[in-house]
This record gives C-alpha cells, sequence and structure tokens, in this order.
C-alpha cells in the first residue's frame, strides 16, 4: 500500500462545473481515445514524441496496454495517474510521475484537458488539487513542472497555483519529433500556505461548494 493511492480528490468548483480527480480506470479506452483523437492538434506540440501515427497511438486497443503499465507503476508508487473529471465526466488526466522518496520527495506533474472546456479554470482547479494531496497524504516535498516557452496556457496554470520559474532545460525532452527547450517551474511545500485550493478559492478562481 502507497500513500495516497488510491485516491479520489475534489470536488473543486469552477465556473465550468465540479472538477473531480480519479484514477484511471480499464473502461477509461472509449472516453481516452475519443477525447486523444479529437484532440491531436491541441495534445501533439507538447506531448513526448510516440512509436506510430496519433491515430494508432490513440485506438481503444491501446489504452489496455497503456492502462496496465500505469495500474502497476502506481501500485509500485512511482506513478499517480489521475482522470479529470469535470460533472462525473471524463474531460482530461493528471499524472504524478518519478515519485521518489527518500531524502528527496519529489515528483513532476503533468496534466491535459479537452479542447471544448479550456479557459475556464479546470486545469488550474484540477493541479491545486494534485498540488494538496501530493504535499498531504503523499508525504512529497516538491513538485516539477516542465513547459515549452510557447506553452503560455500551462505556463499560467501553473503560475496560478503558485509554482516558480527555476530555469530553462535545454533540448531537454523530444516532443512531437525535436529536441525541445523547456522551462522548469518548481513548487515546494512550505510555499504553500494552507492549500493550493483554498488560494485559488481566496483569488476567487474556485470554490469549495
Ligand atoms: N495566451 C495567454 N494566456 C493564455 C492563452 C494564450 N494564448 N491561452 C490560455 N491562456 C491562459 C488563460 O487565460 C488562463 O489564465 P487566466 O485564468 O489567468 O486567464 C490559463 O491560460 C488557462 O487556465 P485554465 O483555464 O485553468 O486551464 P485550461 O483548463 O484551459 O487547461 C491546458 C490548460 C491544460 C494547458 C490545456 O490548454 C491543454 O490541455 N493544452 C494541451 C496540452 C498541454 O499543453 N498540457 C500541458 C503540458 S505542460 C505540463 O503538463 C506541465
Amino acid at each position: 500500500i502507497n500513500p495516497g493511492w488510491p485516491a479520489t480528490l475534489g470536488p473543486l468548483h469552477t465556473q465550468a462545473g465540479a472538477v473531480m480527480l480519479r484514477p484511471v480506470k480499464m473502461r477509461d479506452a472509449k472516453a481516452w481515445s475519443t477525447l486523444r483523437i479529437r484532440n491531436q492538434n491541441t495534445l501533439m506540440p507538447w506531448e513526448p514524441t510516440g512509436i506510430g501515427s496519433w491515430a494508432e497511438r490513440h485506438q481503444p486497443s491501446a489504452w489496455p496496454p497503456l492502462y496496465s503499465v500505469l495500474r502497476s507503476e502506481a501500485k509500485r508508487g512511482s506513478v499517480l495517474p489521475f482522470v479529470i473529471e469535470l460533472d462525473g465526466v471524463y474531460i482530461g488526466q493528471l499524472t504524478i510521475g518519478n515519485v521518489q522518496r527518500g531524502a528527496v520527495r519529489s515528483a513532476w506533474i503533468g496534466y491535459w484537458v479537452d479542447a471544448s472546456h479550456v479557459g475556464q479554470g479546470i486545469a488550474t482547479a484540477a493541479v491545486a488539487l494534485g498540488v494538496d494531496h501530493c504535499f498531504g497524504q503523499v508525504g512529497l516535498h516538491r513538485l516539477d513542472a516542465t513547459v515549452q516557452p510557447a506553452n503560455v496556457a500551462s505556463q499560467a496554470v501553473l503560475t496560478k497555483v503558485g509554482f516558480r520559474r527555476e530555469g530553462l532545460l535545454e533540448r531537454y525532452m523530444d516532443v512531437n519529433k525535436r529536441w525541445r527547450d523547456h522551462i522548469l517551474f518548481a513548487l515546494t511545500a512550505e510555499e504553500v500556505t494552507g492549500s493550493a485550493a483554498e488560494t485559488l478559492v481566496r483569488s476567487g478562481r474556485a470554490s469549495f461548494h
């Protein structure tokens, strides 16, 4: 048993509706495939290069092997793979990865949201829920997020939750078939006053009810 997994987080209410995080499930295949294929143009510029075409990699039949890797990594405690739900409907994913214990106690956070639901504070609420869980039950001290300089929406999300820019990682990741620079954002537990969710509520970006 790993601290903080499995877990259901939220809801945190946004102008779009109730945002919750829950573990990925085997039966997410169809929703995952539909949204990933529909969002190819908005996702591909920011995502690690994969083998085969986008459509092939996101067929419903590609979910079970991906799901089983996520499930076993989650059992080992190295990944926390969440679905982002809006009013109970799958609209994206948020993943905490490379969970390191010991004296480092850190992980990275990554996320995506269906293009038809962007601009309503959903990713920001989801990241706040993830941050509070990591610094709470999971017992982590630091979260990293890496973002390409051109991905201004994602940088806005991280800034709203309190992440700081720490530097530029040159040619950091193979994304969309090239080595791309990424900005390293980070947040440590002592930088969060109360909770990240409370910070959003105080700034009028979300509510608890
Ligand atoms: N220029 C400036 N600001 C922008 C732009 C733009 N072109 N587009 C969006 N924004 C701002 C919005 O105004 C908003 O900030 P505000 O509330 O201060 O006005 C912010 O970006 C978006 O905040 P949310 O509404 O909470 O985020 P949303 O639910 O729209 O999701 C996300 C953002 C996750 C980046 C979504 O667009 C997406 O899935 N994109 C494709 C995948 C992706 O880039 N994922 C992140 C990869 S990096 C990482 O995972 C660490």
